[in-house]
């Protein structure tokens, strides 16, 4: 029985995203480890899809029922979030204004018009540039968004940044818990791990949750791109605690449950570095799989690093959750010129 049996969900992404065997990367990394990837980076037709769309279906049912007009949310210039917000007022037939901040110290000459923020104000987004650096938490910025379009004579339906501290943000990753569970018995085996890059927490908190439901929380291995990992942390744990509440899985998750590994953020959320650089080459080189500088080039230098570590068992099975992100690889242009 599905722990979300009793939530709405409105469609905005294709339905399961496939599960796709990466037997060159795998060969690249020793071929001790079998690794696949969960494709949610090709979860939609909606302006490239990603993880936010998956949150953003237990969302939308609740912003409409609020008799909101207007999707209010925040991020970074290059954010894949507010792309995703976007995306979805555009879909639904609302407004949208997103404050973008400067959450990277990158300075790529077109990097506030490719990529994310290019694809956002084509939506018909109002996107607002400041200037306040990295934080994952609830932003004065964001906060006066909303009052702008309150004082407009407008209805804003709050989204905070990832869609994360929402009381419906980690459904949608319950959901791929229990959608792994399902394809896993269509293919006959069992993933032993699960690999995901984790900043502002609610697709990781999720995950967990679906996953302690199958008692293998623990398998889910965060790897976090924030670089603030006391706040990610904190912040997993408060997601964890409300959606297991809310969806009834009748115990309280254990701290050896939420496993962050923090060595693969360096030098600094939004900037790679040359091992980044080199799992998104070699992912791209075996595999044509493109990952970010952001997020999903650190979680792929997390498996590539824990794979040749030995960290997995020799015969395991590792599931890599493939997030999105690509779109930004745009604003980096520099550090790829030679390929
Ligand atoms: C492509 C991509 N991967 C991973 C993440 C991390 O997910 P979360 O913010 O839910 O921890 C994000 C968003 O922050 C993202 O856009």
């Amino acid at each position: 029985m599905s722990l979300l049996q009793n939530f709405e969900r409105y469609p905005l992404t294709f339905g399961p995203t496939p599960i796709e065997h990466l037997p060159r990367l795998t060969q690249a990394l020793g071929g001790q480890v079998e690794i696949y990837a969960k494709r949610d980076d090709c979860n939609s037709g909606l302006a490239m899809g990603g993880n936010k769309l998956r949150k953003l279906e237990y969302i939308v049912p609740d912003a409409i029922a609020a008799g909101a007009d207007t999707l209010v949310s925040i991020g970074g210039v290059q954010s894949n979030h507010t792309r995703m917000v976007a995306a979805t007022a555009a879909k639904i037939g609302m407004k949208c204004v997103v404050v973008q901040e400067k959450w990277v110290p990158h300075y790529d000459a077109v990097y506030d018009r490719v990529g994310n923020i290019l694809l956002t104000r084509l939506m018909g987004a109002d996107s607002r540039l400041v200037e306040d650096g990295f934080d994952i938490g609830i932003r004065k910025s964001w906060e006066d968004a909303i009052q702008s379009v309150r004082d407009a004579g407008g209805t804003p339906y709050p989204i905070p940044a990832g869609a994360s501290v929402h009381k419906f943000g980690a459904l949608g990753y319950i959901g791929f818990a229990e959608e792994v569970a399902r394809q896993e018995a269509e293919l006959g085996f069992t993933f032993d791990y699960i690999i995901v890059c984790v900043v502002t927490g609610s697709t990781q908190a999720g995950m967990i949750v679906g996953f302690a439901a199958q008692d293998r929380a623990e398998r889910v291995i965060g790897i976090d791109a924030s670089g603030t990992l006391a706040q990610t942390r904190a912040q997993v744990r408060g997601i964890v605690d409300n959606a297991a509440t809310l969806v009834g899985l009748g115990r309280p998750v254990r701290e050896d449950e939420i496993v962050i590994n923090p060595d693969y953020a360096y030098p600094a959320y939004g900037v790679p570095s040359e091992e980044t650089n080199a799992a998104i080459r070699l992912a791209a080189r075996t595999e044509a799989m493109i990952t970010d500088p952001v997020y999903e080039g650190k979680s792929m230098q997390g498996m590539i690093d824990l794979v040749r570590k030995g960290f997995f068992p020799k015969g395991s099975k590792v599931l890599y959750a493939h997030l999105g992100g690509a779109p930004a690889i745009n604003g980096y242009s520099y550090y790829y010129k030679e390929g």
